[in-house]
């Protein structure tokens, strides 16, 4: 069974608190530390909420405090992204490492695409391990992290910007002996249309034979826990420096209503001070069973799930046995 370390954002989460949940701030604030129940206190009166706007995009997109902020999802938390990766994975040898069980059977040099790409942190752990790959991510600021991550580490990775349902016109139909969408990346796809649009993109570009690995929360679990404030019980440190990490669920009464997650990281800096970055996520969870189907209706064959009730997260894999019907 694998181990609840599927990436991205999930997890070193703590019990609910029971607190109400906030409205739709985006973007980076300053706020000073003080003393409270959980060690820091936000001075809330003097943030000033922006106007929601395109739930779609799943963001405020409003300059707020002088700051304008990104105009697709990620465009904020791109920005710190690193402070919701579990430590083990926070380094590229350690995130490719996490998904040996899927690249293990592949061949040397084999052809990968990383599909929801976000810093690069896998992206650039394949190359580093000899795989040719290729990373996107419809984020433009997560796509340049990765750029630059590869840069840093001296490997090729080819990128691009690109959502789940363009990947049908990127020219790669039949490219990849294995495709990832891992770090819970798919609930961010709307309703079960678009995740069905998106799984027919990521099996289009699939070789016959290959490769399709999704991780997911568990998301059963997810809703059966309600709304919520998840204050994470330690600080991360990222480059010697340290955040807290707030997760605010909002989980509205039908699974197939927009859901979402508001993701804060509040970084101290400068002796007293914190920079928070905080941005709205807009989610559409799916049941393990529809996410299975979903998959077959894409023509891909269920090669093995991890899913257990009593997990956070799991692992699907599905292979691409013949062509697709044209
Ligand atoms: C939770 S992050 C996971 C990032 C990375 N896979 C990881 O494990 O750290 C989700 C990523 O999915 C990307 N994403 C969201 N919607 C997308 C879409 N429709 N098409 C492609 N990428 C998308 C976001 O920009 C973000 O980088």
């Amino acid at each position: 069974m694998l181990e609840d370390r599927t990436g991205g954002d999930e997890d070193e989460r703590v019990a609910a608190l029971g607190m109400p949940i906030g409205g739709c701030p985006i973007g980076v604030v300053e706020l000073r530390p003080d003393v409270s129940d959980i060690g820091w206190q936000s001075r809330r009166d003097e943030v000033e909420r922006p106007e929601r706007q395109s739930k779609r995009q799943g963001a405020c997109h409003d300059a707020w405090g002088g700051i304008t902020v990104g105009e697709v999802a990620y465009g904020s938390l791109a920005s710190v992204y690193e402070w919701l990766v579990p430590d083990a994975k926070a380094s590229p040898a350690g995130n490719a490492q996490a998904f040996e069980m899927v690249t293990a059977g592949l061949d040397p040099g084999a052809q990968i695409l990383d599909c929801a790409c976000g810093i690069g942190l896998l992206a650039v752990g394949l190359a580093e391990a000899g795989f040719r790959v290729t990373a996107c991510d419809a984020s433009p600021a997560m796509v340049e992290r990765t750029q630059a991550l590869a840069r840093a580490h001296g490997v090729e990775v080819s990128t691009r910007v690109c959502r789940w349902d363009q990947l049908p016109d990127q020219g790669w139909q039949d490219r990849f002996d294995a495709v990832l969408c891992v770090g819970n990346s798919l609930a961010h796809a709307v309703g079960r249309s678009g995740r069905r649009a998106a799984l027919d993109g990521m099996a289009f570009v699939l070789a016959t034979g290959g490769v399709l690995a999704l991780t997911s929360r568990n998301w059963e679990q997810i809703r059966s826990a309600g709304s919520r404030l998840d204050v994470w019980d330690r600080l991360v440190e990222r480059a010697g420096r340290k955040a807290v990490v707030v997760y605010s669920w909002q989980v509205p009464p039908s699974w197939d209503a927009e859901h979402h997650l508001q993701i804060s990281v509040a970084a101290l800096q400068d002796g007293d001070q914190l920079q928070v970055t905080t941005e709205l996520l807009p989610i559409w969870p799916f049941h393990h069973e529809e996410l299975l189907a979903d998959v077959a209706a894409a023509g891909l064959s269920l090669a093995g799930s991890t899913y257990d009730a009593i997990q956070p997260n799991y692992l699907v894999t599905a292979q691409r046995r013949t062509g697709l019907p044209t």
